[in-house]
């Protein structure tokens, strides 16, 4: 199936978005929002970027953007509140290697981003949609895992957490088959992405009490 035509990963709906949030849409999209329609490979050519799918509000964006100031980071989110929150706090605090792209990642990954081109990817907490017959609208399937590996440099690396135990056991089970990864442990990584800020998802994913795992894959050639 071509990555256009699968169900979309989310569904729009129209949030609350504060103050703060609208200002910063308002007054700093073009500085920061990445045109979808183009290529991405112009912006920072001498970078090893790195790729943030689903930011929500952005906490792990803006830190990584901060300890790794010399490359840069793409953050994807469909959500206007989230990426104002994003766009607030970049610019509060002075960081300007952050793009990013309000549209669904998985056609713009397929159409817009060369081959071999990041250094890392990150998908924290994708939704998981725990109904059965919701199954096929999460982000990763096979499709997407190859997408992923096709994008991402030999060497590079694919982060994921997830707070859904089906959805690990998925991952974990596609990955199983492939022979284009191979599977990374957390101290495998620099030191920067040992300590990352919880994000407000986590936060709710431990009051539930459910259990996080994540999977680190490095891809292999
Ligand atoms: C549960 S949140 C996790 C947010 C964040 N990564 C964190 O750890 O807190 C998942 C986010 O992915 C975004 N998302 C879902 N499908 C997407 C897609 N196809 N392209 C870009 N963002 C997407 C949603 O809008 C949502 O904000």
């Amino acid at each position: 199936m071509q990555i256009q035509d699968r169900l979309k990963s989310f569904v729009l709906r129209k949030g609350r978005i504060t103050s703060n949030q609208k200002r910063a849409i308002d007054t700093l999209w073009d500085k920061y929002i990445l045109d979808s329609n183009k290529e991405v490979k112009n912006i920072y050519p001498d970078t090893d970027p790195i790729l943030d799918i689903g930011f929500g509000a952005g906490e792990t964006t803006s830190f990584i953007a901060k300890a790794k100031p010399d490359t840069f980071v793409l953050g994807a989110e469909v959500y206007l509140s989230g990426i104002g929150s994003l766009l607030s706090k970049a610019n509060d605090e002075q960081i300007d290697n952050i793009r990013i792209l309000n549209s669904d990642i998985a056609p713009f990954l397929e159409d817009k981003v060369s081959d071999n081109f990041f250094e890392m990817i990150l998908m924290f907490y994708p939704d998981p949609w725990p109904k059965r017959k919701h199954h096929k609208r999460r982000l990763i399937n096979n499709d997407f895992i190859n997408l992923l590996n096709r994008k991402i440099k030999p060497k590079g690396i694919f982060y994921f957490k997830t707070d859904w135990d089906h959805y690990y056991q998925e991952v974990k089970k596609i990955i199983a088959k492939d022979k284009k990864w191979s599977v990374l442990e957390k101290q495998d990584l620099e030191n920067y992405l040992i300590d990352l800020p919880q994000t407000s998802f986590e936060r709710k994913a431990l009051l539930a009490k459910r259990e996080l795992n994540e999977i680190i894959l490095q891809r292999i050639s």
